[in-house]
Parts: C-alpha cells; structure tokens; sequence
C-alpha cells in the first residue's frame, strides 16, 4: 500500500474516531436523534473528511442502519443506543462505533461487545485465521451471558467499498482464510440478550447506489447526479432533502429503485427483540497492526 494511501486511511480513522467521540457527549436525555446525527456529519465535514455512510443511531432491539429522515421527531431517553459512524478521506474509510447506555442498566452489555472488540483486536496479526477473530468474540460474550449476533460481521474496508473482503464473523466459524499484510479490516462484535440473529424489518432510509443507468425525467436526473457524487457509498434521505423536496426524493429513489441500481438497506432488529450493544474499531494489518480509530 502506497504511503499516501496509509496517510488518508489514518486521517479517516483519526476523524471517525473524533466524530463517534462528539456523538457520544451529544447523546443525551431529550436530544433529537436528527440533530445529533446532523451534528456529528457536520462535524466530519469541519474536519476536512465526509462520511463514508449516513450516522447511525440505532436504538435498544435495533443492531444497526437507523438513521432519522428530516421528519423524525424520536428523542433520546432512556434507549440503548448503538453509534456507527465512518469516514472517507479519498476513498479511504475509517469505520467505528460504540454503544451508549442512557438507562445505566445494561451496563454489563454494553461491556460484553467492547471486551469482546479488545479480545479480537489482541489476535489480529498477520496470518490469523478469520474463525481464530470470531471465537475470541464470541468467548468474551458469551463469558458475560450474552449471545454474539451471528448474521452480522466485521468487514474488510477498501477504495470506496464499505464491505469488502474479508468477512469478519462475530462467532466460532472455523473459517481458515488468514488475515494478509495490508488488508484493511472493522472489527464490529455485536452482543445481545435476544436469540443472537437479526432481520431486516421497516422502511429503509439507508441506501447506495450500484451500476449505471440514464433516467429522463429532469429532477429525477439532478438527483441522480448528486447521488453518484457518493461514489457507491451509502446514503440518506435526508441528504437529499437538503437539494430537493420530499415527494421528488421519494419518486426518485422510486425509480432508481425499479431501474435495480438502488441498494436498500432497512434496519436491522433483533429476531427476539433483544437489546442491543455493538463496539467497533478499523484496523490496518500490518507487521505492526495499527488500530486506526483510536
Ligand atoms: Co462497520
């Protein structure tokens, strides 16, 4: 990996890690989830980077791809709250979250994802096997009586890909595929007092764009063009309601969506309504392993 390379992957990581710390002092009894997701996607711009995808505030049964549209009116209470936030500088994506506890009950949950990221990280060298990461995950929360979420996983971190290769499983699965030299990896142990498996349930306000097709109508092209400018990453809504009206965005995404080039990506809820934590660090694997988020 070219040096420039490793820089911009630092500088992303450095940022995310900045912004996830913001989002964690913002997240408050009374706090609108919108502006606190506004908040801190202002702040990665303020620090000369964008986010590599929306912030997400995903509460209590929800693992992940919460993100309020312009209308949501939801406040933080009493939720257990998982923030994930990523940044690109070029391309180059750092990728972290962390959970907030607001009730202060589940506090021995919130523990069991971040020990459960301190155990994976201590293996990760290169030549691990990708099941070598996952059990170390899966014995530090099952060690605090909580069951790993299974059909989620860390991933490899590429050029504009948020989910490259390879697959990093939240649990035991024997898979032999080593950890190379220069690969880019989130590590994102997620832990819950449920059955450990989520689904996709509601509407998405998530979405990327994949492939290329031409469209007619005019504002439904202005959209388009704005979404290519994300280069493939994810997206919201409300980043498109800043340019453009409601019921445009709405016809847009629709038809973008008809035209197969719209990936959507709905929330994600635990399949017996368990709580939630989550805990995630980038990391570049290197002969010495650099932790890029902290
Ligand atoms: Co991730």
């Amino acid at each position: 990996m070219e040096q420039s390379t490793i820089d911009n992957y630092k500088k992303a990581g450095k940022i995310a890690k900045e912004a996830l710390l913001l989002g964690r002092e913002l997240i408050k009894k009374n706090a609108k989830l919108l502006d606190v997701c506004n908040k801190i996607e202002g702040k990665i711009f303020s620090l000369g980077a964008k986010p590599a995808f929306p912030v997400q505030v995903s509460c209590n049964d929800i693992a992940a791809h919460y993100c309020p549209e312009d209308d949501d009116k939801i406040v933080f209470s009493d939720q257990l709250v998982c923030l994930d936030v990523g940044v690109h500088v070029d391309g180059c994506i750092g990728d972290n979250a962390c959970s907030v506890d607001l009730s202060r009950n589940n506090s021995d949950l919130v523990k069991a994802s971040q020990e459960a990221l301190k155990a994976a990280v201590e293996t990760v060298e290169v030549g691990v096997s990708l099941g070598e990461i996952g059990k170390a995950i899966q014995n530090a929360i099952e060690g605090f009586g909580f069951k790993p979420v299974r059909n989620l996983s860390g991933h490899g971190l590429d050029s504009f890909n948020i989910h490259a290769p390879p697959t990093i499983p939240n649990f035991d699965t024997k898979d032999k595929t080593k950890l190379e030299k220069g690969m880019v990896i989130a590590i994102e142990p997620f832990a819950t007092n449920g059955a450990g498996l989520i689904y996709e349930n509601g509407e998405p306000s998530v979405f990327a764009l994949h492939g290329k097709k031409s469209v007619r109508v005019g504002f439904v092209r202005n959209i388009l063009k704005q979404i290519e400018g994300y280069n493939g990453l994810p997206f919201t809504t409300r980043w498109i309601t800043k340019n453009f009206s409601e019921a445009q965005v709405r016809y847009a995404l629709n038809q973008l969506k008809q035209l197969e080039i719209l990936k959507e990506y709905p929330p994600l809820v635990e399949k017996m309504n368990g709580l939630v934590s989550q805990a995630e660090d980038s990391l570049l694997v290197d002969d010495e392993v650099v932790v890029l988020t902290q």
